[in-house]
């Protein structure tokens, strides 16, 4: 197959880490015989030091017009003084929504290689992590009237049924696919939007009986997290919470590094990244964990072109280079060898394998 995919490297450790997700790209298209295309996306930081815009429509353009994307990461210290509607982050806040991409997956999943790496007690993972974070990624407050006047500052959250009823289904959905648990995470006792989002859901639990569906609120969710993540298979949550449940997900599996992301709306066209940012303390050093942004290059593969055995191969890849005992730095332990970013991805294109 050929394949268009607009590449954003972004900001601090972005290059670093998209260039071996590319290297390993490249593998997967020998091995099976696909052509990838690639279109560089400037986004970020770095688009504002060049045309003053942290997301130019013509660099969004190119994303939309493409089959997918990947990003690494975008923001820096160097960008914290301009005003917040120039932020870098803002570009990549416009790039989901001039995409569309309201349903944004965050697998939490512990690697057996790294449970030593989990600061849970071992008893605690032992019975196992394997849960997905169905985020709804383009409304609630990020997206709401966002100002501020004299010494006041507003910030507005709100949810449409429709907005809340699209995700809800992409819960049901991923819980279908899985062990059939859904967890819609709210805070029902305090907002309004999260009573209309526990009626929504609760109103298309009918439609999927074979899904068991619970509430939760967002502060117990927290909790339950960390004192016994295996009674969650998904859970289904608005875009703040799911922003701060999915760093505390993805800790509690060893590394934030290792987290992929799936973004993705009406169409196959989705946008992939790692969940960690852009890390600029140490950016250009050869000392990122590029397997968030692998493990994403893989999901594009697996969600958007329809390529599972491809996707699968690029998992058991991560996982050979886990087995031998390389690790990253966010990752090592005793007895385990150090690698940089560039020799990680170097391995883990070496045990690429068509399966
Ligand atoms: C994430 C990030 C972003 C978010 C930031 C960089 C805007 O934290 O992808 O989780 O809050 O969505
Ligand atoms: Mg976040």
């Amino acid at each position: 197959m050929v394949k268009q995919i607009a590449v954003i490297r972004g900001d601090g450790i972005g290059p670093e880490i998209v260039d071996q997700a590319l290297r390993v790209l490249d593998r997967i298209a020998v091995l099976y015989g696909h052509t990838f295309h690639y279109t560089d996306v400037d986004m970020g930081g770095c688009a504002i030091d060049k045309y003053g815009d942290p997301l130019p429509e013509s660099e969004l353009k190119k994303c939309v017009e493409s089959d997918s994307v990947l990003l690494g990461a975008v923001g820096g210290d160097k960008w914290n003084n301009v005003p917040g509607h120039l932020r870098p982050e803002r570009g990549l806040l416009r790039l989901r929504a001039g995409m569309g991409v309201y349903s944004n997956n965050r697998p939490a999943k512990i690697w057996p290689q790294l449970a030593d790496a989990s600061p849970l007690k071992a008893s605690i993972v032992a019975q196992g992590i394997d849960f997905i974070i169905v985020r709804e990624l383009i409304g609630g407050i990020y997206f709401g009237e966002h100002k501020t006047e004299g010494n006041t500052a507003i910030d507005v959250l709100k949810y449409s049924e429709t907005e809340i009823e699209r995700i809800g289904r992409i819960g049901f959905e991923t819980a279908q696919k899985r062990n059939k648990k859904l967890c819609s995470v709210e805070k029902s006792n305090v907002l309004d939007s999260s009573r209309l989002w526990k009626k929504v859901m609760h109103r298309l639990a009918a439609e999927y009986p074979d899904v068991e569906l619970s509430d939760m609120l967002v502060d117990n969710c927290a909790m339950q997290i960390v004192k016994n993540p295996a009674q969650f298979d998904v859970i289904v949550t608005e875009n703040m919470f799911g922003d701060i449940l999915s760093d505390e997900a993805s800790m509690i599996t060893g590394s934030i590094g290792m987290i992929p992301s799936s973004s993705l709306g009406a169409t196959a066209c989705g946008l992939y990244e790692p969940i960690h940012g852009s890390a600029p303390d140490i950016a250009g050093q050869d000392k990122a964990n590029p397997i968030g942004t692998i493990l994403s290059a893989a999901m594009m593969l697996r969600y958007s072109f329809d390529m599972p055995g491809e996707a699968d191969a690029i998992e058991h890849a991560v996982s050979s280079f886990l087995d031998a005992g390389f690790r990253t730095a966010d990752i090592m332990s005793d007895g385990m060898t150090l690698v940089g970013c560039q020799r990680c991805g170097e391995l883990i294109v070496r045990s690429l394998q068509k399966i």
